[in-house]
């Protein structure tokens, strides 16, 4: 398949080229979009062939199901069967914007969408751009994050060109995202408020407004297959470069005495250092992903595949500062990891 890549400048979004592509959705067609957070690669959510060819390009289990984005809050009732106070107070203080709420679904989403479950995931990303797109296809859009299964999420065009090309119809070619990792799911669902994975909207911030949310206790923890999990995303091996990663956490100064040693014991082979600044490294590749969480969390999907163009066989990550926004970093490091952390 020929898949056309079409620039996009959110300040400035051609009216004919969002229409084209907007069409391109409605009829059934695959294009890949800039978010505020990752690049999406989005399908009619109302077209259930649409929507299983996702699966096909991605090579996604079909029993992980999808995120259905909205231009504007109002119109998730095109979804849901009811839009509960906790959830409206939510999307007035973060949507659009890295959120996505669980809510009981309604007839109009099929179990494609949904994997068969009763609940479906909606957001509104903030994007310019994905909006544009959304409203030009006039349907709401069925969205995962456009890398092949497996893969560290796409945060630029180029990322998704170098996964999706010539396997969808179109390709965005818009801006670099912002927050860098996917949105906060939080599941309104049941009885009190569940994250099921930490993103650019904090616990902190959404425990203010909903104090009684609790962390669903996947989100920390290695996820057999043979366990089910709230959120099936969680079960599998994400966010993975080539190279393998381990993860060292603790005290900043001796988790970097730590790697350094790690590094003299490794002299064989090929060593990246994934860090919040430091050089003092005796290594093949080092890598300032940020000097804070939020600037760690926006880069590091980039870095992790720049790893991988460094021919790098193994990588040691720093994990420290357990800010606010330490949890959406901490989550993404460990299953990249494979759940291999060092704790010093
Ligand atoms: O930021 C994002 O959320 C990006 C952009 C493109 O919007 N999308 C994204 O989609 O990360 P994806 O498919 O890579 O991750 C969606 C996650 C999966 O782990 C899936 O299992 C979970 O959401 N999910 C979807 N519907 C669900 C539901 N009804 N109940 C529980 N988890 C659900
Ligand atoms: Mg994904």
């Amino acid at each position: 398949m020929e898949t056309q890549i079409v620039k996009i400048d959110e300040n400035n979004i051609s009216e004919q080229d969002i229409e084209r592509l907007g069409k391109i959705v409605a009829d059934g067609g695959l294009v890949a979009f800039p978010t505020e957070t990752v690049y999406g690669l989005g399908a009619n959510a109302f077209d259930d062939k649409a929507v299983k060819s996702i699966y096909t390009a991605k090579g996604r289990p079909s029993d992980n199901p999808l995120i259905v984005h909205f231009a504007d809050p109002e119109d998730i009732g095109m979804a849901v069967r009811e839009v509960p106070e906790s959830a409206k107070l939510l999307l007035s203080h973060f949507s659009p914007g890295p959120l996505t709420v669980i809510l009981k679904k309604n007839n109009d989403i099929s179990e494609t969408v949904t994997a068969g479950l009763d609940t479906v995931a909606v957001r509104i990303p903030s994007g310019k751009t994905a909006r544009a797109l959304i409203r030009a296809a006039g349907v709401p859009i069925a969205a995962p994050s456009a890398n092949l299964s497996g893969k560290p999420s796409p945060t630029t065009a180029r990322h998704v060109i170098d996964d999706m090309n010539g396997r969808i119809d179109a390709i965005i070619d818009g801006k670099d995202c912002d927050v860098g990792v996917e949105s906060t799911i939080i599941d309104l669902s049941g009885e009190a408020p569940v994250i099921l994975r930490p993103g650019g909207v904090t616990y902190k911030q959404i425990k203010e407004l909903l104090p009684n949310t609790v962390i669903d206790r996947h989100v920390l923890e290695a996820v057999s297959v043979k366990d089910q999990p709230k959120c099936p995303g969680m079960k599998y091996k994400h966010y993975a470069p080539n190279a393998d990663v381990t993860v060292v956490e603790g005290d900043i100064e001796r988790v970097r005495e730590k790697i350094r040693e790690l590094i003299r014991e490794n002299k064989d082979k090929r060593v990246g250092v994934l860090t919040y600044g430091c050089d003092e490294y005796d290594a093949d590749c080092i890598i300032t992903s940020g000097t804070d969480n939020r600037s760690y969390a926006k880069n590091l999907f980039r870095e992790l595949r720049e790893f991988d163009e460094n021919n790098i066989d193994m990588v040691f990550a720093e994990f420290a500062y357990d800010d606010d926004f330490g949890l959406a970093v901490k989550n993404r490091l460990y299953k990249s990891a494979g759940n291999n952390v060092i704790y010093v």
